[in-house]
């Protein structure tokens, strides 16, 4: 089987410069954030495992609530990033597809992990290395892409691309030409900026292959919430939330206790 990392790996190198311009975009400031920290336990005091990090800006947040953060992540630039902003936390190179030795068992309270589960083929060992390392009672909130949302993406062969900076294009590749709904498929999205390494791999997955890992690895699912524009989010951003109101939410955002 092809290794997809480095292709992972090089497409986040050459967007680390530019991830702090897209996690600030109204959508995932505003939509994806607001969600995600609604979901988040008291930081204060806990130890705080950021799976798939990127540059950092996220564990910047953890860490002003009072928490001791380690954040994880494939991009050796993303990794660099981080470490020049958030010089509080620790930062190591690692591969969410394996198991993550250096951490101890029962040695973090609280996991978040942001946008990384679409570039996991198999959610299965993150999830029992995520159950492994939390406390008991420790909670893991997780965003992903919204499964639904995916299934269009790839049965369409477009993907929306209001919410990245500047004029980024994207052209997405199936391995299938028709989708199956219930199996777990790889598609790469080809971005028009950069070299040859600007193309990602993804996964996605059915609303049964998304959440069955979770509970299978021993975790009870508290919370799911799918992020949508309120009133006020549409009124400032009129075309951004009528793309929404047109599709399924893009991404979905679950709350577990080990
Ligand atoms: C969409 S970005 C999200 C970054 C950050 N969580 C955020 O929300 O700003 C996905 C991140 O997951 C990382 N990633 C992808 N596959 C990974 C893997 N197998 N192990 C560790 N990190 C991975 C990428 O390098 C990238 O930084």
């Amino acid at each position: 089987m092809e290794d997809v990392n480095p292709r992972i790996a090089g497409h986040y190198d050459e967007l680390a410069e530019l991830w702090d311009d897209i996690v600030a975009s109204p959508s995932r400031e505003r939509l994806l954030w607001e969600t995600f920290e609604g979901l988040l336990p008291d930081l204060e005091g806990k130890r705080v495992l950021d799976a798939g990090c990127g540059s950092g800006f996220y564990a910047a947040r953890y860490v002003e609530r009072g928490a001791e953060v380690t954040g994880i992540d494939l991009s050796a630039d993303m990794l660099e990033r981080a470490r020049e902003q958030v010089p509080d936390a620790e930062f190591v190179q690692a591969d969410l597809t394996q198991p993550l030795d250096f951490l101890d068992d029962d040695g973090i309270d609280v996991i978040c992990c942001q946008h990384a589960f679409s570039h996991l083929e198999d959610l299965s060992v993150p999830l029992s290395e995520f159950a492994r390392v939390l406390v008991d009672g420790g909670v893991l909130v997780v965003s992903t892409h919204n499964p639904v949302h995916d299934y269009v993406v790839v049965r369409e062969g477009e993907y929306p691309t209001e919410t990245m900076p500047g004029d980024m294009e994207a052209t997405v590749e199936t391995e299938s030409a028709t989708p199956v709904y219930d199996e777990t498929e790889r598609y790469d999205i080809v971005w028009n900026s950069g070299p040859d390494s600007n193309r990602a791999t993804y996964y996605r997955r059915s609303i049964e292959g998304l959440f069955s890992p979770v509970l299978d690895a021993g975790f009870e699912i508290r919370d799911v919430v799918e992020p949508t524009p309120d009133e006020a989010f549409t009124r400032e951003n009129p075309e951004i939330a009528a793309g929404f109101k047109q599709d399924a939410a893009k991404s979905v955002c679950l709350k577990a206790v080990r």
